[in-house]
C-alpha cells in the first residue's frame, strides 16, 4: 500500500473536523493497544515533536489571521516533515504503533478544499519534502458543521481566549472541510474510514476497532514502550 517500505509497525490516523472527538478516540485507541501488548506511539500534527511545537503556535495563533494560505501549507508542511523524519519512520521501523491525531489528509480537506490551494502543489511538497508516506488506516470523525459549531460556541462562552483562528471560520468553512475529508474517503475507500462521530464515545471506538483488529500485528509481551 505504501510507496515507502519501512517496517513491520502499523501507521493509524485519526481525521475530522474541529470537536469531532479524535482526542478522545486516541486516548482510548492507546490504552487500549497497550493493555494488548503492543509498543505504541501515540502523536499528533501540528505538534508532534519540539520543533512542532513552535509550529503550531506559529500558525495556530488568532493574531495571524491574515496568513495567507500558502504560508499556512507551507507551515503545516514543515511540522509533517519533522514529524515523519524524526518521529513516525522511526517508529514503525523498530515495529511499534503509531496513533497520529492529524496527518496530511488534514492537508488535504482544510488548505486544498477549503483554503484553495491547488492538490498538485500538496502532492509535490507532500511527496518531495514530507516523504509521501501513507497511513496504513484512517478513521475521519464526521461531524455536521452545526453539531461542531455548537460545541466550539459552548467552549467559546466558558473560555473566551481558547478558540483557534479555525474555531473561529465561518460555518461554510467547516462544510468544506467536512466535505473534503468526505471526498478523500470516496477517493481512497480502503484506507480512508468514515464513523459518524456525533454517536456515544464508546460506540465510536468499537466502530474503529472493528475495523483495525484485522489490521493489528502480533503481540510482542512486555514491550509496552511509547
Ligand atoms: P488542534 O488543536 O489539534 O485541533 P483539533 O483538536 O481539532 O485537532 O488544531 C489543529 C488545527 O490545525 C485544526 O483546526 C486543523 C488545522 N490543520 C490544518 O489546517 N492543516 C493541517 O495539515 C493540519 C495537520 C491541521
Amino acid at each position: 500500500m505504501n510507496s515507502v517500505d519501512i517496517g513491520t509497525g502499523l501507521f493509524i490516523t485519526l481525521e475530522g473536523g474541529e470537536g469531532s472527538g479524535k482526542t478522545t478516540q486516541g486516548e482510548m485507541l492507546n490504552r487500549y493497544l497497550q493493555d494488548l501488548g503492543h509498543p505504541v506511539v501515540w502523536t499528533k500534527e501540528p505538534g508532534g515533536t519540539d520543533i512542532g511545537q513552535a509550529l503550531r503556535k506559529v500558525v495556530m495563533s488568532n493574531r495571524h489571521r491574515d496568513m495567507v494560505p500558502e504560508t499556512e501549507l507551507l507551515i503545516y508542511l514543515a511540522d509533517r516533515t519533522q514529524h515523519v523524519k524524526s518521529k513516525i519512520i522511526p517508529a514503525i521501523a523498530e515495529g511499534k504503533i503509531v496513533i497520529s491525531d492529524r496527518y496530511h489528509d488534514s492537508s488535504v480537506a482544510y488548505q486544498h478544499f477549503a483554503r484553495g490551494v491547488p492538490m498538485d502543489t500538496l502532492d509535490f511538497l507532500f511527496q518531495r519534502l514530507a516523504g509521501g508516506l501513507v497511513p496504513d488506516i484512517t478513521f475521519v470523525l464526521d461531524i455536521s458543521p452545526e453539531t461542531a459549531m455548537k460545541r466550539i460556541e459552548k467552549r467559546s462562552i466558558s473560555d473566551p481566549g481558547s478558540l483557534s483562528k479555525f474555531e473561529e471560520e465561518a460555518r461554510s468553512f467547516h462544510r468544506k472541510v467536512r466535505q473534503g475529508f468526505l471526498d478523500i474517503s470516496r477517493k481512497a475507500p480502503g484506507r480512508v474510514k468514515v464513523i459518524p462521530a456525533d454517536q456515544a464515545p464508546d460506540k465510536i471506538f468499537g466502530q474503529i476497532l472493528d475495523i483495525l483488529t484485522p489490521l493489528l500485528p502480533p503481540t510482542t509481551s512486555g514491550d509496552t514502550n511509547s
